[in-house]
């Protein structure tokens, strides 16, 4: 049966960094797409105006959003709504259903710090407010593995798991989409995905940013929390899954996802490294002794069948010497052909900034007997580039298709793994534009696949 479509979406943190940055142009994408037809209302404690809101709007998607679409644009302003006040007051819940003007499903969006989303949540099971309501839940969920429990169990108090929508942008992705579809949708790949073909899997997250004025978050949460946790354990499952069984049912992809995280053991610290870059403690908002990780490298099993005794490597790091995110799918090195030793092969796959899948293989050298590395690149970008994420997640979660959403049993497990090495004492100092600390060069035998050796 069709899920109903929301009728109307609720933003709380309306006036915020994440609403001007991202949600404001997914709107406009959304309703370009014809997703989003009914009340946007935002909320926010700030008491701003609807025009106030309107111009920010505006603002954010010219600077933000690929500029104003002469149709969406207008349509949008005339669909947003605004309402201002403390979240902990009923009356600005009520205020809320007037705006919604009577929709049944309405979808409520918390882009709000998690430490609100307890109150959010409590309001809306009281008075009715919630009812027949979908929850987004924006990231981080939880800070450890004690503290999204509670949050699940908040939530379940009031609302059922397939009316949560717990974000996180990498599943919007079309590079991490294609992950799994291109890993099963290749007959070529299945014989040599496990332990008899892989030597090991490298999963990069290169930025040559900072922290970009996010310094009091930043330094309560670090890289684990940031982007190991959620994003890149995403990305491990999509490559380490197995093939959902034939089924309509989207929970079957969940379900894999999860068994991939339940064969993997906590974390141990000798096979963690973190660093932190050198200047970090000096950013705005950042404590002056900050023991806060702004790199992370480090080892899992995945003891399956398939992949027992392949080591996972992932690192993470802001301020590298490039911007990338990608995966390599590391093969067995071959025996040497004539006595000519031989390099090993490798998958690629890029996740950002561009899209692309490469082929690393060895042709022999022109006129010589040594074999000559080779990587066959493929760009798998669609005109007009990546689809926006959020645009993307949201409107899967209009439409209540939870599939590219964290499910409660996947975050837990998630948080199981790196709960033990968090907050793991002081890091290591590196440079910025290294490839940070040396200990982490010595975590993979053989070396890190440079993400530069193209
Ligand atoms: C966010 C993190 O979730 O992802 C940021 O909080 C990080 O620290 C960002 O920079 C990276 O996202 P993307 O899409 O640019 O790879």
């Amino acid at each position: 049966m069709d899920k109903p479509r929301s009728e109307g979406l609720v933003f709380y943190g309306a006036t915020g960094d994440l609403a001007y940055k991202k949600i404001f142009p997914a709107f406009q994408r959304m309703v370009k797409a014809g997703v989003l037809d009914g009340p946007v209302v935002g909320v926010a404690r700030s008491e701003w105006t609807l025009d106030q809101l309107k111009a920010r709007a505006k603002e954010s998607i010219e600077k933000h959003g690929g500029g104003l679409d002469p149709e969406a644009f207008p349509k949008l302003l005339s669909m947003l709504r605004y309402v201002h006040g403390p979240y902990t007051d009923p009356r600005t819940f009520y205020e809320i259903d007037r705006a919604l003007g009577g929709a049944k499903w309405p979808l409520h969006y918390l882009a709000i710090p998690q430490e609100a989303f307890e109150t959010v949540i409590e309001q809306l099971s009281r008075g009715g407010h919630g009812r027949g309501a979908r929850l987004v839940l924006e990231k981080p969920f939880g800070t450890d593995l004690e503290s999204a429990r509670r949050l699940n169990d908040i939530l379940h108090r009031c609302f059922d798991e397939r009316s949560i929508f717990r974000i996180d942008h990498y599943l919007g992705k079309e590079a991490v989409q294609n992950l799994v579809f291109f890993r099963f949708a290749n007959t070529f790949l299945e014989p040599i995905w496990n332990r008899q073909y892989v030597e090991n899997v490298q999963i990069t997250m290169a930025e040559t940013l900072g922290i970009d004025g996010r310094g009091p978050f930043y330094d309560a949460t670090g890289a684990i929390r940031d982007v190991v946790q959620n994003h890149l354990m995403q990305v491990l499952s999509n490559i380490a899954m197995e093939p959902p069984p034939r089924s309509h049912d989207a929970e079957t992809l969940r379900d894999e996802k999860v068994r991939v995280l339940k064969a993997i053991r906590p974390l141990s610290s000798d096979r963690v490294v973190r660093g932190q870059f050198r200047g970090y403690r000096d950013e705005k908002g950042v404590k002056p002794d900050s023991t806060t990780e702004t790199f992370a490298a480090l080892e899992l099993e995945v003891d399956s069948w398939r992949w027992s005794g392949v080591p996972f490597y992932i690192r993470a790091g802001k301020r590298m010497p490039l911007a990338r995110t990608e995966v390599i799918v590391k093969l067995r090195r071959p025996p040497p052909i004539a006595g000519v030793p031989l390099v090993s092969n490798h998958l690629r796959f890029q996740l950002g900034p561009d899209f692309q899948i490469g082929l690393g293989a060895t042709v022999r050298e022109i006129g010589r007997p040594e074999g000559h590395p080779l990587e066959l690149m493929a760009s798998h970008d669609h005109e007009g580039g990546e689809t926006d994420p959020y645009a993307a997640l949201l409107s899967d979660a209009m439409r209540g298709e939870t599939f590219r959403f964290a499910r409660e049993d996947y975050v837990e497990e998630a948080w199981r793994i790196v709960d033990p090495v968090l907050d793991d004492g002081a890091p290591s100092i590196y440079e910025p534009g290294s490839w940070g600390p040396a200990e982490a060069e010595k975590l993979v035998p053989g070396g890190w696949a440079e993400a530069d050796d193209r």
